[in-house]
């Protein structure tokens, strides 16, 4: 099943839902204060209502005060997104299915089917959920953030490697906001919680007249638990923090900082850079990488002016890697 819904306009859901969360330190709000924010009929709104309790969501009546909302259900509600999300100009639309290939996949099938820029495919699970190289992207349902975002730069195609940098800028400070700690940018695509992976990023450009890119973005957040190997390798807020996440809040402070971040993109993009530098995994660590054929070892340093990582050899000399997968050097 899939749920849309639209920022432009909202819908009557979606603004219900808005001026239940914007209602001052959870106060109540009128049947006749909700008819009039939300422009519609106040019969309209009780029915709505109905309907949102319907879909999960606590919300007591009160008979003088009216409305309050108690608590939301934990699932990703297109409506609710589209809701938290209003005055966001990246974000257009925002599709939510329980469960699909890859979201990847879908926001690209959107691309080619005319979706403009700001499309955004949320998935409450991916039956094939994929990493960078070819790997599987574990993505079990109502445990993680598995969503892609449809983007169309407004900038010459070789400067598109900046997206990495933007998309990991935003999602550690995105995280950051909610866990009130500090998250780590693993040059290139993943951001780390202590010593393991919370996040990765897999970004598929599709060059041509009406070329496009699509940043997809899986984060682990209520997992306990990892299998086999991942045990040792990932992490979720979870685990790191140890408390529950709303998994809507955490997509929402991703995607507001992506929103702020994404004009920067052209002429700002150093402030993006330094933020990335602040955040750094490999800075002054031995690295392995592999990177045009060849494996390179060397002390990582900053980034240049595109977000490509700075290698210093040990003769002294540095190399620039402008991708690649980076390891930690054993010895
Ligand atoms: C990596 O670390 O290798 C990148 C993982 C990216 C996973 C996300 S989940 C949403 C989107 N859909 C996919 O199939 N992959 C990305």
């Amino acid at each position: 099943m899939i749920f849309r819904s639209n920022l432009k306009p909202l819908t009557i859901d979606a603004r219900i839902l808005r001026e239940l969360r914007n209602a001052k330190s959870h106060s109540h709000v009128t049947n006749c204060e909700l008819s009039e924010r939300c422009e519609t009929q106040p019969g309209k709104i009780a029915s709505r209502i109905a309907a949102l309790r319907e879909a999960g969501y606590e919300i007591e009546e009160h008979p003088h005060f009216g409305f309050r909302l108690l608590a939301a259900p934990d699932r990703l509600i297109a409506d609710d997104l589209a809701a938290m999300l209003d005055g966001c100009t990246l974000v257009r639309e925002i599709l939510v299915f329980q469960r699909t290939d890859s979201t990847n996949d879908v926001a690209a099938q959107l691309s080619r089917s005319g979706s403009a820029e700001g499309a955004i495919i949320f998935a409450e699970a991916q039956s094939a959920g994929r990493g960078r190289l070819g790997r599987k992207w574990d993505s079990p349902a109502h445990e993680g953030l598995w969503f892609s975002i449809l983007l169309r730069p407004k900038i010459p195609i070789q400067e598109w490697t900046r997206l990495t940098t933007l998309a990991a800028v935003a999602i550690a400070q995105g995280i950051e906001s909610v866990i009130e700690n500090r998250a780590a940018i693993k040059w290139p695509n993943d951001i780390y919680l202590g010593d393991k992976k919370a996040v990765g990023i897999l970004i598929e450009s599709h060059a041509g007249e009406n070329g496009f890119a699509v940043l997809g973005i899986g984060v682990n957040v209520n997992q306990t638990q990892f299998p086999g190997v991942l045990a040792d390798r990932a992490t979720s807020l979870r685990q790191f923090t140890g408390h529950v996440f709303d998994r809507q809040l955490v997509a929402v402070a991703i995607l507001r900082e992506l929103d702020a971040l994404y004009p920067k993109m052209r002429d700002r993009f150093s402030e993006i850079v330094a933020a990335a530098e602040a955040r750094s995994y490999l800075r002054g660590r031995k690295i392995e990488c592999e990177f045009a054929g060849r494996r390179i070892c060397g002390v990582a340093e900053t980034l240049d002016e595109n977000g490509a990582l700075i290698l210093r050899n040990p003769d002294g000399s540095t190399v620039t890697l402008h991708s690649g997968e980076a390891t930690i050097a054993s010895i």
